[in-house]
């Protein structure tokens, strides 16, 4: 049976369905800037990029003829294209919207001609102004790189008119057996359940080698870390978030985080706070659990960091059952 769905040939006369069609092409994202003849900076966020030639190298872009930006462009000697980076996507909403005073705020950098160059992109292409040409309701511009840096910030994508992160497609990912185990008594490679508790596995045995050489148990920490977002909480409604998260060993860490000074309990109203030592006893495990989030990102590449820190939170927040949030300010207490 033929499962595929069927193509429909749709009239262009049909501009809606024809953007929908054309916006299936992936792209990244640019924003061009320049500077009009009053020395003012004009830009725009633009994914009609691309690249022409390499000998001579050429760029081109189109901006449309409704844009305030074309008198500016249509004048310029030189503009800059800016391949935004994956956590520009503000910035790319901004310089989308006409009018809007966009440079407001930012730090410019100066190019060639004091060109209004973007910070913090993925990679930079100053250009000088080859051809213009007419195309339709746009106006289409080559231009000759003549400078460009760049960095291995991941990029930031566009596709269904939304904003979308890139990850490079490897090879079915086989994880070895353990030794000796007969192949079909494998746990499945491809269950989800699998892969989320081998890579938390893989992290928090790190992590808690760390502790371990700071006295300190994964219970210990996962008391620690929402005390230094919020302290002042009541021990009991504290207890009862963490339980509910499967964390049923904090009444005893607690007790053992006291009895070593790293917290405070107030007598009348059992509410937790951190003491300075355990302040700081935290503000140095987290530097060295950040060293290891480095670490295993720097082996993972920073496209696919971002791409795994994007699909674990939409994983957190599409299934999530109605658990707490264990940095939340104060729980109600529970109930006696
Ligand atoms: C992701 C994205 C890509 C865009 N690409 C283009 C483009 O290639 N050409 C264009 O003229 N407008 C493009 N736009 C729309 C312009 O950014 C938008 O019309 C902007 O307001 C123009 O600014 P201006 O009128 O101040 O010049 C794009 C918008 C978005 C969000």
């Amino acid at each position: 049976m033929n499962t595929e769905s069927p193509t429909e040939v749709r009239a262009t006369s049909d501009p809606r369905a024809l953007r929908d069609a054309l916006a299936t092409f992936t792209t990244g994202v640019t924003i061009v800037t320049t500077r009009d003849a009053e020395g003012a900076p004009f830009g725009v966020t633009v994914n009609s990029f691309n690249s022409v030639s390499l000998e001579p190298p050429l760029v081109l872009w189109s901006l449309a003829k409704t844009s305030r930006s074309l008198e500016a462009f249509q004048r310029a000697e030189h503009w800059a294209v800016h391949i935004l980076s994956t956590e520009q996507d503000a910035l790319s909403t901004r310089f989308a919207r006409a009018g809007e005073n966009k440079f407001e705020g930012i730090e410019l950098e100066s190019g060639i001609q004091d060109m209004p160059l973007l910070p913090r992109c993925t990679t930079r292409l100053q250009c000088r102004t080859s051809f213009r040409y007419e195309g339709g309701d746009h106006i289409i511009f080559v231009g000759q790189v003549v400078a460009f840096d760049r960095s291995d910030r991941a990029p930031l994508v566009f596709h269904g008119g939304k904003y979308a992160v890139a990850t490079r497609k490897t090879p079915p990912l086989t994880l070895a057996p353990p030794e000796g185990a007969p192949i079909d008594s494998r746990f499945d490679d491809e269950f989800l359940g699998y892969l989320l508790w081998r890579a938390s596995q893989q992290f928090h045995l790190r992590v808690q080698r760390t502790l371990a050489a700071r006295e300190l148990t994964q219970e210990e920490f996962f008391v620690l870390i929402p005390l230094f977002h919020n302290d002042g909480r009541s021990a009991a409604a504290f207890c009862s978030t963490l339980a509910d998260l499967g964390l049923g060993a904090a009444t005893s860490a607690i007790d053992r985080l006291a009895a070593r000074g790293l917290i405070r309990i107030e007598p009348d109203t059992r509410r937790l706070f951190l003491t300075p030592t355990g302040h700081d006893e935290i503000l140095q495990v987290l530097a060295m659990t950040k060293a290891i989030e480095s670490e295993c990102l720097g082996q993972l590449g920073p496209w696919e960091s971002v791409s795994l820190k994007n699909l674990l939170k939409q994983f957190i927040v599409q299934t999530n059952p109605g658990l707490p949030h264990p940095w939340d300010a104060e729980e109600a207490e529970p109930q006696a």
